[in-house]
């Protein structure tokens, strides 16, 4: 995380969110009702971003059915016993990379109920309608509004659960329980928290729970995991106004990656800090952009998670490997175009010769990876960065040559290199015991196509249990960690929990 107290880049981000409280707007709540610390749960989820909020909405919306819907036929009318525990101290969406001017990658029909159900009070729509900007937003002549303003409308739903989430806990276990009555089977499950604030720990007791924890921030070798000067791209916006304070000041940065993550940082340096010195890293030859086309888009259909999970392992993960270019490493095209502007408007200024683009203050550099990381921390400089440049061997026009060692200086590098989701390893380590297969080394969780973790056979008792949201990527394909998918997945969440009936 850069070194960087997140909490007070958060503290820094709040005041720039576009919603300005002014304690007249009438609070909104759901059908869900808080939930005694000390009772037993129905269910506890663990996160509250978009999949634990589409969860959350369609557990509304089943309520709101007039009769006893039949995705609610375990909780036999009663309301159920909910609550959902986030870190983060309110209702925040990558908020570290919520730069302005950023769009949607998808399109805002995607939103938390619509393709659920487009009665629901919780779409875009009604969001639009309710803050008064419909007509508006029409004339914008668009599918993907503002990131900013997406945000905004993920924040104007999550307060209506605030009743049932937990914000500042920190969870990190989950312990499995058995009951004297349990046959010697778990039938509950206890999970652990912390206060991020306060530090005082607490538990709450569960027959079933989400883990929906999103990714988390990838560092590779060699870059430091904790260095003052090298941040990581989710922290970009708290980061910047701590370590490049003067928007005029001539610093030298690295950002390293090719994906949408480093080219939004790459062309907001460029807008915000003029005369720095940019250069983005990126290992192959060129930015490339993101496939949204039509055809291909049909891989986030709701319907593509049921043939993909009946995939093959080996079909799947061939699939997966062919369609990546949909989502990751890879930029929006318009992004992608304007970035080259930039670059080709530093042609017309500075030259278009080798010597002359050197001095190019914002550069692209092809087949570039970093392979020594040097703390410079005491001097003014930052870091020293030790660069293999393989553009020798792929150069044309010029007899191929050998590759070059290069070393930078930098103040600050921004390490745009994507996210690794695998929290519920973790969190789950006391429950390894139950595992389908036994907890072999190395071994993963692995769930059925409700996402539903697999437990051994008899180890678990039915009316418990566990589901993942945002893990199951290589079983469930691409759409599992996007927002593609999320209102018909709360949907079904909501029905696998509560809607089968168990004896
Ligand atoms: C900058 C950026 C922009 C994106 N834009 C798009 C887009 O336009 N379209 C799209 O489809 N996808 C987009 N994505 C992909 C993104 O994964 C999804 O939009 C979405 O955030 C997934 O929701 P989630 O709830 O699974 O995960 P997250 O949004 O990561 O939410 C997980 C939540 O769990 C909390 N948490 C984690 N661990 C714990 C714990 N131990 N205890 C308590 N709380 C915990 C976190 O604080 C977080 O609030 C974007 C991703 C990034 C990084
Ligand atoms: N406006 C928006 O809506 C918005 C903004 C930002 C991000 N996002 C979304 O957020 C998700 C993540 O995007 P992201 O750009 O953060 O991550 P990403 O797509 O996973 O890209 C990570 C990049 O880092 C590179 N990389 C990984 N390890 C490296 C190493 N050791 N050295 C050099 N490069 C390395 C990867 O290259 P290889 O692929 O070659 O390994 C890749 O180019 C995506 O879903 C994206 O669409 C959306």
């Amino acid at each position: 995380m850069g070194g960087t107290d997140r909490r007070d880049g958060e503290a820094a981000y709040a005041t720039n969110r576009i919603r300005v409280e002014n304690g007249n707007t009438p609070k909104r709540r759901s059908h869900l009702q808080r939930t005694a610390q000390d009772e037993l749960h129905d269910l506890v989820c663990i996160g509250f971003g978009p999949a634990s909020l589409a969860i959350a909405v369609a557990l509304h919306d089943a309520l709101d059915m007039t009769g006893l819907s039949p995705d609610l036929s375990n909780l036999h009318g009663r309301p159920p016993k909910v609550e959902f525990l986030e870190r983060q101290r309110q209702f925040s969406w990558h908020a570290g990379m919520l730069l302005p001017g950023a769009k949607m990658q998808i399109t805002f029909i995607k939103d938390m109920a619509t393709l659920r159900n487009p009665r629901s009070e919780f779409t875009f729509i009604n969001y639009l309608h309710e803050n008064n900007r419909l007509v508006e937003f029409t004339n914008l002549n668009t599918f993907l509004p503002q990131r900013i303003e997406y945000e905004d409308y993920m924040q104007w739903c999550a307060g209506w659960f605030e009743d049932v989430v937990e914000y500042n806990q920190d969870v990190f276990q989950i312990m499995p329980e058995k009951s004297p009555r349990s046959n010697g089977k778990t039938d509950t499950f206890v999970v652990m928290s912390k206060n991020t604030r306060t530090g005082e720990i607490t538990s709450r007791k569960t027959k079933h729970v989400v883990i929906a924890a999103g990714g988390r921030p990838s560092i590779p070798k060699p870059f430091p995991q904790r260095h003052p000067k090298v941040a990581h791209s989710s922290q970009f916006y708290y980061t910047t106004p701590k370590l490049l304070k003067d928007p005029q000041h001539p610093y030298k940065i690295a950002v390293v990656g090719s994906g949408q993550s480093a080219a939004e940082i790459f062309d907001n340096l460029h807008s915000h800090y003029p005369n720095a010195r940019t250069s983005l890293l990126i290992k192959g030859a060129a930015l490339r952009p993101s496939d949204d086309s039509p055809f291909v888009n049909e891989i986030f259909n709701p319907s593509r998670v049921d043939s993909t999970y009946a995939q093959s392992p080996r079909l799947r993960a061939a699939t997966i490997a062919e369609d990546r270019n949909t989502n990751y490493g890879v930029v929006r095209l318009g992004l992608l175009e304007r970035i080259y502007e930039t670059i080709y408007t530093q042609r017309i200024r500075y030259g278009s010769s080798p010597a002359e683009e050197a001095k190019w203050p914002h550069r692209i550099l092809p087949h570039r990876s970093v392979t020594r990381v040097e703390d410079l921390s005491a001097s003014p400089e930052g870091v020293k960065l030790y660069i293999r440049d393989e553009s020798p061997q792929y150069e044309f026009g010029a007899p191929v040559g050998e590759e070059k060692e290069e070393v930078m200086d930098v103040d600050v590098v921004f390490v745009a290199t994507g996210y690794t989701r695998n929290v519920h390893e973790e969190l789950l380590s006391d429950a390894r015991g139950l595992m389908k297969g036994g907890a072999r080394e190395g071994a993963k969780w692995e769930v059925s196509r409700d996402y539903r973790v697999q437990f051994a056979e008899g180890k678990v008792s039915e009316d418990a249990g566990v589901w993942l949201q945002g893990c199951c990527e290589s079983t469930h394909g691409l759409s599992d960690t996007l927002l593609s998918i999320l209102a018909t997945r709360g949907g079904e969440v909501v029905k696998s929990i509560f809607g089968s009936e168990v004896d």
